[in-house]
């Protein structure tokens, strides 16, 4: 029933000619800095995004995580600093998610990475290889993509699959 509501309000939204996309997530996020996953590269993803094999979330990462490696801040500069200063009192740095699915559409990391055993790269590309974090998802989530890879896999196509 929900989808089916979904799906009447998503096509008269079309009839409309409303567009949508803005009130859609993920385009142009700002980060309290930015992160170079490249130095990190030899880490195991899971250290900072724990759910990320077995979860339905991969998880953004938890300053305490930075704090284990950094208990001091590890650039000069007075911006990082503060944030350390702060991570430190308790007041955690505050990532922005990029990729993101809408409340309608069901996701499941530990489906695709732990079951499937589909690699990152696959949905992320080489975000581990870049020395700075981009402002939009630095490989796109769409319907189309997701489809795709189901239609190779013989994977359900069902609306009621992913939007439930
Ligand atoms: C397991 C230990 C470990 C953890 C956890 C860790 N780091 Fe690092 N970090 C390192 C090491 C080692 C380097 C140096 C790498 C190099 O110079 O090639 C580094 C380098 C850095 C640098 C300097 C890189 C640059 O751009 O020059 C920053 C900033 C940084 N880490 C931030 C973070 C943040 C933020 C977190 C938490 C999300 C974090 N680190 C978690 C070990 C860690
Ligand atoms: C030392 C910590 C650390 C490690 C290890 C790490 N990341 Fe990250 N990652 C971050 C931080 C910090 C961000 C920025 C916050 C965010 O967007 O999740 C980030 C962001 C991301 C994002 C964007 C998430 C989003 O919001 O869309 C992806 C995808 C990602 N990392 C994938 C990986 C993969 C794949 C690996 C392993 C090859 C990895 N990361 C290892 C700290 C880490
Ligand atoms: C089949 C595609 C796919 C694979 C494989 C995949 N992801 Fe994701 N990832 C997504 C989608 C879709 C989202 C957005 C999910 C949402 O909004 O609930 C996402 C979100 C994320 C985020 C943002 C934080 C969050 O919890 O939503 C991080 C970080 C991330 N993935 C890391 C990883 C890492 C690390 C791996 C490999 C161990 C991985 N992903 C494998 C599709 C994938
Ligand atoms: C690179 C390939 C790939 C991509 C991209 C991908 N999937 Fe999948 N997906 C799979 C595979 C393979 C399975 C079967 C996993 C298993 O063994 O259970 C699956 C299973 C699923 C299931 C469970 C299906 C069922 O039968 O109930 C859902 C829901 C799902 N995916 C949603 C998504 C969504 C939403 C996206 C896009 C954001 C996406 N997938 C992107 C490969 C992919
Ligand atoms: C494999 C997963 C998957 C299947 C199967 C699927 N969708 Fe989607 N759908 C998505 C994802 C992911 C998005 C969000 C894309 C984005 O944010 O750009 C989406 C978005 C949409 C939207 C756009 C809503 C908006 O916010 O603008 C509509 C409409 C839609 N789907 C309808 C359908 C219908 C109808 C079917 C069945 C014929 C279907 N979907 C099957 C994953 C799926």
């Amino acid at each position: 029933m929900k989808v089916l509501k979904f799906v009447a309000l998503a096509g008269l939204g079309l009839i409309l000619g409303l567009n949508l996309s803005p009130l859609l997530p993920g385009s142009g996020v700002e980060q309290p800095f930015s992160f170079n996953h490249y130095a990190h590269r030899v880490m195991e993803c899971t250290l900072c995004h724990p759910g990320a094999k077995t979860g339905l979330k991969a998880g953004l990462a938890k300053s305490q995580t930075c704090l284990k490696c950094h208990a001091t801040s590890p650039l000069s500069q007075k911006d990082y600093q503060k944030i350390w200063e702060k991570a430190d009192s308790g007041i955690p740095i505050r990532w922005n998610k990029l990729a993101k699915v809408p409340n309608h559409v069901y996701f499941s990391h530990n489906r695709h990475v732990n079951l499937a055993g589909l690699n990152c790269q696959e949905c992320h590309g080489k975000i581990f290889l870049t020395s700075s974090l981009p402002n939009t998802p630095f490989k796109k989530i769409s319907m189309n993509n997701c489809l795709d890879c189901h239609r190779k896999n013989k994977v359900s196509q069902d609306c009621a699959s992913c939007h439930r």
